[in-house]
């Protein structure tokens, strides 16, 4: 297991205090987004919503894995996913109306984006990224700090569990069965999304 070294350690605590708080300011602009949702649109497109900070120990892992020597500096410029939320949503139409929602949002900058519905992975996963840039403001002074967050429905979210529990297991060198298996399971679950949809849209006519 990869550890940082003391002095790092305790720098990277109180930095992760900084990124609970960036944290908190996407999950309150959500739950705002929810009461809308609930008062003044015709439905609610957010099944759940879950998040976390990075344990010590995976940013330890990552910095690693990329050849980055350990330190709160690497970790600040190169992780960008130490805050983290998920946004599970109904239908896929869903998701890229919240995410430009959030996008038009005036105080966060997108720093990236990531459409893995329209280019899913080669696992098969799908799924939405942003990373968005929010101001945490401290006695002296204001800090930007990145959140990732993830948006995608319940069969995709149902799909990336069982696949990420998978691949643990198998420490990525999945049998080729079981990654063929998944893959195809990804397509089905994808379907099943649309189709889902479409009755739901059949329905919503109908009234
Ligand atoms: P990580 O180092 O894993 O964070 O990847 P990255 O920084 O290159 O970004 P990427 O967009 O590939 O993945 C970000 C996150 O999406 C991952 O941490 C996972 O939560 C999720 N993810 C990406 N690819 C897969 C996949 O094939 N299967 C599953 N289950 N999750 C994935
Ligand atoms: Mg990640």
């Amino acid at each position: 297991m990869m550890l940082f070294p003391t002095n790092e350690f305790v720098k990277l605590k109180e930095s992760l205090v900084i990124y609970e708080c960036a944290l908190k300011n996407i999950e309150m602009r959500i739950d705002i987004l929810l009461k809308d949702f609930l008062t003044f649109q015709a439905y609610n497109p957010i099944e759940h919503v879950k998040m976390r900070v990075k344990t010590p120990e995976s940013i330890a892992e990552k910095l690693h894995r990329h050849n980055l020597s350990l330190t709160v500096e690497n970790a600040r410029t190169h992780i960008f996913d130490i805050a983290g939320i998920r946004c599970i949503c109904y239908y896929a139409k869903d998701i890229t109306y919240i995410a430009d929602v959030l996008k038009r949002q005036p105080d966060i900058i997108v720093r990236g984006e990531k459409d893995y519905i329209t280019n899913p992975k080669p696992s098969g996963y799908r799924s939405y990224h942003l990373i968005l840039d929010v101001p945490v403001h401290l006695t002296n002074k204001t800090e930007i700090l990145p959140v990732e967050i993830q948006i995608r429905t319940q069969a995709m979210d149902f799909w990336a569990s069982l696949e990420h529990k998978v691949r643990y297991k198998y420490k990525n060198k999945m049998p080729d069965h079981l990654s063929k298996e998944l893959i195809l399971c990804a397509d089905k679950i994808a379907e099943l999304d649309r189709r889902m949809y479409l009755i739901q849209e059949i329905v919503d006519m109908a009234y």
